[in-house]
């Protein structure tokens, strides 16, 4: 397969960008996206020419590093998989493909296609943990979860923080990545202690880091890899209030 690819290049934060074009050729159908770019900057050394510079780590869906908009969809066409999970036979032969960084206030351009997404590090840090007891483990069925709370949690963890909702949001709102962390804790009992500040805060820090808020428009559970519902969304809402009057 061959393609002819739009690529965003910014030297850096303050610098400005713009799209330079590049042919990816022999590309197998069963590369991943990657490893498409891969072979590109491997032509790029052989000419010693600037490598086009992406974010990864696991190349395995795990790890929420290598999110691109690729042809204006946040981690392409596929629903449901990372962009090192796509692989090249979802694409036309010899079509032109345009890839950009996450565009977003709060997640800016380090170099290329490498956004900053420590701001989501920093909502982690602001409530995404819970305190437990020193001492030995304690007996593992001394606190009972109904299966269907345990079912939702184990549903709202499976987010990889890897900020396709925020991208994705015409608003910059990362609520389906805020709300996950807030539920899979709200919904075990593990998550009571800081239950009414973990929220407030993680909202707080939200808003700092200037991201938008949730207008409904449910692009981020269109785009999120992991299938997060917005329902957990709902739940984020419910849990605000519930920390500010009750
Ligand atoms: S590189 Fe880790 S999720 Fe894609």
């Amino acid at each position: 397969m061959n393609f002819t690819l739009k690529i965003w290049r910014q030297q850096n934060r303050t610098s400005k960008g713009k799209f330079i074009e590049y042919q990816a050729i022999n590309i197998s159908p069963d590369m991943s996206f990657l490893e498409m770019l891969d072979a590109v900057n491997r032509d790029l050394t052989k000419k010693s020419e600037d490598n086009i510079a992406f974010d990864h780590d696991c190349r395995e869906g795990i790890c929420g590093s290598c999110g691109l908009f690729i042809n204006g969809r946040a981690h392409g066409p596929q629903r449901g998989v990372t962009t090192c999970e796509l692989r090249m036979r979802h694409f036309v032969d010899g079509t032109t493909i345009t890839v950009e960084p996450w565009r977003s206030r709060a997640f800016p351009v380090i170099k290329d296609l490498v956004v900053d997404r420590t701001a989501f590090e920093r909502i982690i840090q602001a409530g995404g943990y819970v305190s437990v007891d020193t001492g030995s483990a304690p007996e593992a069925s001394s606190i009972p979860v109904p299966k269907a709370n345990a079912d939702e949690a184990m549903d709202a963890a499976a987010c990889i923080g890897c900020g396709a909702c925020a991208a994705a949001c015409k608003n910059s709102s990362p609520m389906l990545f805020l709300s996950a962390k807030v539920s899979q804790f709200a919904l075990l009992p593990q998550g009571n202690a800081e239950r009414r500040i973990r929220v407030q805060q993680m909202v707080k820090q939200m808003d700092e880091d200037g991201f938008g808020l949730c207008s409904n428009t449910y692009a981020c559970e269109v785009e999120c890899p992991k299938k997060i519902s917005v329902v957990h969304i709902a739940r984020m809402n419910r849990e605000f209030l519930r920390a500010k009057f009750l």
